[in-house]
């Protein structure tokens, strides 16, 4: 084995300079002083018990980081890092980083000279292991930087994770599968901090890779990321005809089920896509999913503190004691009633002749008002992907509740207030609570919404009335139909009832997004074969039309029967079909256009009228109200960010010594 690379030698060299510049006297040799670097170091038991593993028995100080003797490197910060590193990482990268770490720490030493560990073993534990520090906010160790502590194979250097080689070869097969658990132990029931709920969504995505993609649609008033993980056999793309469906929850705080439930529901298709589920199979191959957990982060980190608190520490307190804490964002903004008021204005436009119920644009008053920085993320989020489908988790009651959410009259608390689509959203509501395992029964059924609803389904608006709703304005500005799914009376249950709450709704969860194939689809095209972007697509007796996307692809959800369909577009000849849809349709029926351009002066180039309101509806904060108001207050994040410090922080700081701030991020 080639010994004693140069660098070290320098670096020894370096360290008797500093600390002792003046040569030293051996009194036992009169008259001659002998410089320190002759008195060579020498070899050393290896006795650092986190280190004791390793290959080699014999090691030398002062170590590659410089530290002069054992016990320095004993009480060292970067030492404090090996002993708690594996627990820090949650058994990940478990012994690799340690191995690597005790290498710089406790180098190997033959012939009482300093080997170094290999560039390559540590570049191949950073690329694997890179993520799992991502995860938990911590910057990868200045001292297992695979530039300055390691030296390449042709300066002669050891592989510090020797010893672990030989163990991992018996087991190629095992690491084939990332970490080692079967698809159904990876569901763990417990509740999820924010810090844990993105590092679940990450390690889904890295399961499945060709399956799920992780993405951030924006940030909370506090800077918290607001992370989707989608599904579908092309993630990062709309695939033509392929219906996108959205689950959305946690949007008040303290409502936490539906949050649990959709971390589960992201680990589930990983873990069922895998082992080769058809059924799951079929549905991602088929849909593109995008699930968001918490659109309310802030929020609940308020309502974890409420429920977790001293004052609620009291078995006998009731733990709805901490009831609303956390609903709202941090600006004390209720999130579902922060949207744009658009049923108001379908409401006064009813009487008109040409009156629409979609694709109805923000109005400018609008941004004039507190806009929270969740919803406007949602907004641009929910007008960015042609969603079909979508559910929005709460809970305070166990029922399916459908548009409008604003009632018709002013003055009338219940008053059933339906959309021109009542019979697609009763069906829709139908499909989750029927498939819940206890939701349509009256027995099961809690809260307000019973005096109202029917087999767990009630419209929003004769439930209790909502103005600025989250469902009412999906259906109103986009193609997308939104339910409101509350799952229980107890916003915040214990951890021992999450396993129930997700045996209640798995089936319905799936069957939901199954959903989406309901009713038609089709592409809109001209006779040269160009696909028609932004087409409308009618159904007679329906006052709510769809539009066609960049592919000219369209869905159109509706229940079983007769349907008479118009295709239009301005400058084209409107195209008119009809089609029976048979009841129990697995997949949507494909019901394609080609529309003729229409000759000159006939009425359909008379389309003013819609090019006026698609320049309204492009309108998204035009005044750049939003941007403005936050611009300070996203400086103030990001001071905040570097000064909110993760929770591993006080491993570190209660020991003393200087504060590792080299493993922050954000320092
Ligand atoms: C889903 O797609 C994958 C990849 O194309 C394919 O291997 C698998 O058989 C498909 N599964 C089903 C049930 O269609
Ligand atoms: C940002 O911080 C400054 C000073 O603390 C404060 O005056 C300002 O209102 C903050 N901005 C926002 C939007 O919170
Ligand atoms: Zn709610």
């Amino acid at each position: 084995m080639p010994l004693v690379p140069v660098p070290v030698l320098v670096l020894l060299q370096m360290l008797v300079g500093v600390s002792g510049a003046l040569p030293q006297c051996d009194p036992r040799v009169r008259g001659m002083c002998k410089p320190t670097v002759e008195e060579k170091p020498k070899c050393a038991d290896l006795v650092l018990s986190y280190c004791e593993d390793m290959a080699y028995s014999q090691t030398m100080f002062p170590n590659i980081l410089g530290q002069k003797t054992r016990k320095d490197a004993e009480s060292s910060v970067e030492y404090l890092l090996v002993s708690v590193v594996d627990s820090l990482l949650g058994g990940r990268c478990n012994p690799d980083v340690r191995m690597l770490a005790c290498s710089v720490l406790t180098p190997r030493c033959e012939r009482n000279s300093v080997l170094r560990p290999c560039q390559s073993a540590c570049e191949a534990v950073h690329k694997k292991c890179r993520r799992a520090f991502e995860e938990i906010q911590m910057a990868w160790p200045y001292f297992l930087d695979c530039d300055r502590f390691f030296v390449g194979d042709e300066e002669g250097c050891y592989d510090p994770l020797e010893g672990l080689r030989e163990q991992e070869d018996e087991a190629v097969a095992a690491t084939e599968v990332p970490p080692p658990e079967g698809p159904a132990a990876s569901l763990q029931f417990t509740y999820h901090s924010n810090s844990e709920m993105i590092s679940a969504l990450k390690t889904a995505e890295d399961r499945c890779a060709d399956i799920a993609r992780t993405y951030s649609i924006g940030r909370s008033m506090e800077g918290r990321e607001l992370l989707a993980i989608e599904f579908s056999n092309n993630p990062g793309e709309h695939e033509p005809l392929e219906p996108e469906v959205k689950y959305v929850g946690n949007m008040h705080g303290d409502e936490v089920v539906g949050r649990q439930l959709l971390i589960y529901l992201a680990q589930y298709l990983c873990s069922e896509y895998q082992s080769g589920n058809e059924r799951i199979q079929t549905l991602v191959n088929t849909t593109r999913i995008h699930i968001l957990p918490s659109m309310n982060p802030d929020g609940y980190e308020l309502a974890v503190s409420g429920a977790n608190g001293d004052s609620y520490g009291d078995e006998e307190v009731p733990r709805y004691g901490s009831w609303n804490v956390g609903r709202n964002n941090a600006q004390n903004i209720d999130l579902n009633r922060n949207f744009p008021d658009l049923t108001s204005i379908v409401y006064s436009r009813r009487r008109q002749r040409s009156f629409h119920t979609d694709h109805i644009p923000i109005p400018d008053n609008y941004w004039f008002g507190k806009v929270a920085p969740e919803t406007y993320a949602v907004m641009k989020w929910i007008r960015s992907v042609p969603f079909v489908l979508s559910a929005n988790f709460h809970s305070g009651d166990l029922v399916v509740s459908y548009p409008y959410d604003l009632s018709k009259h002013p003055l009338e608390q219940n008053m059933f207030s339906p959309t021109p689509d009542d019979k697609v959203f009763k069906l829709l509501a139908g499909i989750y609570a029927n498939t819940h395992k206890t939701m349509s029964s009256d027995e099961a059924r809690c809260g307000s919404s019973r005096a109202n609803s029917q087999k767990g389904i009630v419209n929003g608006a004769q439930w209790y009335s909502v103005a600025g709703g989250m469902q009412d304005f999906n259906y109103l500005h986009t193609n997308c139909f939104e339910v409101t799914v509350e799952l229980g009376c107890d916003k915040f249950p214990p951890e021992e009832d999450l396993f129930g709450a997700w045996h209640d709704n798995q089936e319905a969860l799936i069957a939901f997004m199954e959903a989406a194939h309901r009713g038609i689809k089709g592409i809109v095209k001209d006779e040269e074969g160009n696909v028609i972007k932004g087409a409308r697509i009618s159904v007679r007796g329906i006052r709510h039309d769809v539009t066609s996307a960049e592919n000219g692809d369209y869905w159109r959800l509706l229940p079983p029967g007769i349907h008479i369909i118009t295709a239009s577009a301005p400058g084209y000849a409107r195209a008119i079909k009809k089609v029976r849809l048979p009841p129990r349709m697995q997949t949507a029926g494909r019901l394609d256009f080609v529309l003729r351009e229409a000759p000159p002066g006939s009425d359909e180039h008379k389309g003013e009228n819609s090019f006026l309101s698609a320049a309204a509806y492009e309108r998204f904060d035009p005044y750049n109200q939003y941007a403005r108001y936050t611009m300070t207050s996203e400086l103030n994040q990001s001071r905040e960010e570097r000064s909110e410090k993760p929770w591993w922080w006080n491993y570190f700081v209660s020991v003393g010594g200087p504060a590792p701030t080299w493993l922050l991020k954000h320092y």
